[in-house]
């Protein structure tokens, strides 16, 4: 299956990613995780994405655009992919449109996860994460085994640096104002499902799961 989650900051995208990979072996590719990576070893790219990152805003269709075509040739992505964070602009879905028909292939559905605002705060701020693998918890609805410590490796778990009260309100109007027409985008080629987003983890897993088990 090819793949897109789209949803605001703090939907569950990062959290639902995981499980949707194992059950379908699919490739995931985050492009919020890829910049991250890149800013913290301080390459070109990172460099170049690190300020509109820290201020909550999208870094340019160019830069993300490259580092998915990049991905996308890996050999784990070719049976099926999902693509967490991006498209994000309508520039960008009309630039993965056009990459995919190239190779012959096509987007199956997007999964938009959708949920109020209100509750996006709570989420982000009490979020941590474990760099290198992506995965994600949350002090108060998903608590690793031992505080500040990865459940698997037993490193240490961080905080991003955009997952404040204040950047999030930016991160929340570059959703809405760029993000929201691509969901209109697919949901002209009927490839949209809705998902509620706001409800407990292990129920949004089932809501995805009886979308994707659909033909
Ligand atoms: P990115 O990393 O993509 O961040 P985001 O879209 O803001 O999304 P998040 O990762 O914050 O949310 P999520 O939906 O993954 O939530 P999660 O599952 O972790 O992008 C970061 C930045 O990179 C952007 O601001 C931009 O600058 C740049 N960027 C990235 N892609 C780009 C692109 N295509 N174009 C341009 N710029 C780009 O869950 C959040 C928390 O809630 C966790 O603690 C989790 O444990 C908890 N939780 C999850 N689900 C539930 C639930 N159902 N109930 C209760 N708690 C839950
Ligand atoms: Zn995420």
């Amino acid at each position: 299956k090819r793949l897109i989650l789209v949803g605001p900051p703090g939907s569950g995208k990062g959290t639902q990613s995981p499980i949707i990979k194992d059950e379908y072996c699919l490739c995931h590719l985050a492009t919020g995780d890829m910049l991250r990576a890149a800013v913290a070893a301080k390459t070109p790219l990172g460099v170049k994405a690190k300020e509109a990152m820290d201020k909550g805003e999208l870094v340019s269709d160019d830069l993300v655009v490259g580092i998915i075509d990049e991905a996308m040739k890996k050999p784990s992505c070719q049976k099926g992919f999902i693509l967490d964070g991006f498209p994000r602009t309508v520039v960008q879905a009309e630039k993965l449109d056009e990459m995919l028909k190239n190779q012959g292939s096509k987007v199956d559905k997007v999964l938009n996860f959708s949920i109020d605002d209100a509750i996006l705060e709570e989420r982000i701020t009490g979020r941590w994460i474990h760099p290198s693998s992506g995965r994600t918890y949350h002090t108060k609805f998903a608590p690793p085994k031992v505080q500040g410590v990865d459940d698997v490796t037993g490193e240490p778990l961080i905080q991003r640096k955009d997952d404040t009260a204040e950047v999030l309100k930016s991160r929340l109007e570059a959703f809405h104002r760029q993000t929201e027409p691509v969901i209109d985008y697919y949901s002209k080629k009927g490839m949209v499902a809705t998902l509620p987003a706001e409800k407990p983890p292990k129920e949004v897993t089932v809501e995805v799961q009886k979308v994707l088990s659909e033909k």
